[in-house]
């Protein structure tokens, strides 16, 4: 087991390079079963849920290796049509391997998804939509399993914009006989980059990132090779470090628009903020105003995973703020750890009362989810003091060589084992 031993108040200074986005390159891994043929991925980072995600495809039967930070799928000897339940737990992402799997195989069966510890995470909309398209589906046992003579094209509508169910409509659609409409699709920019990798695999899909998708299927879908986007909320979560810690920092190949709110708050703290391109330059003096209100939405809102690394920038600002989660009912539970920071905030169901007490102070941490647990780091980078962070395994499902990154910027901050 390792911690993280960082010492506080260093200014973060110079360039940072995002990695490929984690939500992206998940449900880029469950398409590549879609094809016999051979998938490369680009430049997929290294991090555990992306491990857990090979895990899952070579249990399926497919071949899974990465070289130089691809990696080289090929299903062609994929014949279980079943997630294995270790890794259905782990990893919450694998229910959208049912769509591909249905597309696939006609068949699927995995438990209950896992995933972070951050509330009920129903997959209700996933079931009714893969219903939708003529899959019988029973659930038994903590299991679900999932049948279709064919799949058949169909007028769907999503209840709420939910990231996972839309892709997983998706995988499903693409191979189904037909054509199939999603109304109330999610907009996130990761659906679109799965519109593009689909695409790329000869499969006929518009309209992603509005919320009409419309999905003609196909017969047979090809091989690709495919550079997935960047990771918006890793390149969230360095800015946020920096306007915590302050600085000037420069962080590469994200585009201001797919993190416009984000920006608009980190000026209204007092950040001073330049896009150009795929480049966000941003420049701290440390001492932050609150913001009034952060109201966590689906795209284009306020994403719910900056939620976390922003209360604790506010908890360590001047002022007041109001943080209100409406994606997951039980995201505030790294509150108590920001506590032990001398944090005064005060959570009321989906809402954090947020007192700016100007600066945190040292405390050991312990990390209880992904998000969560990032911001714990901010949190120290930005404190007064030595802290130590534990339970890493929840940043590292989606933070490649964080502390490494950190520690290019300037952060005091390092790995030991424990
Ligand atoms: C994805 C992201 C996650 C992000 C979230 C919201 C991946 C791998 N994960 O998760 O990082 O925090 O989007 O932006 O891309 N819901 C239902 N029934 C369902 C499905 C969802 O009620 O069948 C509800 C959820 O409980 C939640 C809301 O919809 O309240 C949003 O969930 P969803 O968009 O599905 O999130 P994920 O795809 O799980």
């Amino acid at each position: 087991m390792d911690k993280l031993v960082i010492e506080g108040g260093k200014r973060l200074c110079g360039s940072v390079r995002v990695q490929s986005a984690k939500n992206s390159v998940l449900p880029l891994l469950a398409a590549s079963v879609l094809t016999e043929k051979k998938v490369t991925i680009r430049e997929v980072p290294a991090i555990s849920d992306v491990a857990c995600m090979a895990e899952i495809l070579r249990g399926l039967g497919a071949r899974v290796t990465f070289t130089e930070g691809d990696a080289v799928i090929e299903s062609e000897g994929a014949t279980s049509h079943v997630i294995p339940s270790r890794l259905t737990r782990e990893l919450r992402s694998s229910v959208f391997m049912l769509g591909s799997l249905l597309a696939r195989f006609h068949r699927a069966a995995c438990a209950y998804p896992g995933g972070c510890d951050i509330g009920l995470r129903p997959i209700d909309l996933h079931l009714n939509a893969l219903k939708r398209l003529g899959v019988h589906i029973v659930e038994r046992e903590g299991y679900i399993f999932c049948e279709c003579q064919h799949m058949q094209g169909a007028e769907i509508v999503l209840d709420f914009p939910s990231v996972g169910a839309t892709e997983n409509v998706m995988l499903a659609a693409v191979k189904a006989e037909g054509r199939t409409v999603l109304g109330g699709a999610a907009k996130e920019p990761e659906i679109v980059d799965l519109q593009n990798f689909l695409n790329a695999m000869g499969a006929k899909v518009r309209g992603a990132g509005t919320d009409v998708i419309e999905i003609e299927g196909v017969e047979r879908l090809s091989g690709a090779e495919y550079l997935p986007m960047k990771d918006r909320i890793e390149a969230g979560s360095y800015l946020i470090a920096c306007a915590v810690c302050g600085g000037e920092a420069e962080v590469l190949g994200v585009k201001g628009e797919t993190l416009a709110l984000l920006l608009h708050k980190l000026r209204e703290n007092g950040c001073k903020i330049h896009t150009k391109n795929d480049k966000i330059r941003i420049a701290s003096t440390g001492k932050l105003r609150c913001n009034r209100r952060i109201e966590t939405m689906p795209f284009p809102g306020f994403p719910t995973d900056l939620q976390a690394q922003m209360t604790a920038l506010n908890a360590g600002a001047e002022g007041g703020a109001l943080v209100v989660e409406n994606l997951f009912e039980t995201r505030f539970k790294y509150v108590p750890e920001l506590q032990k920071m001398g944090a005064d905030i005060e959570v009321r169901g989906r809402t954090a009362f947020v007192r700016g007490v100007g600066r945190l102070h040292e405390a050991s941490l312990v990390c209880g989810d992904l998000r969560g647990g990032a911001a714990l780091v901010l949190a120290a980078l930005g404190a007064e003091g030595t802290s130590e962070v534990t339970e890493l395994i929840h940043v590292d499902r989606g933070y490649a060589d964080l502390e490494g990154k950190l520690r290019a910027l300037g952060a005091r901050i390092k790995r030991v084992r424990m």
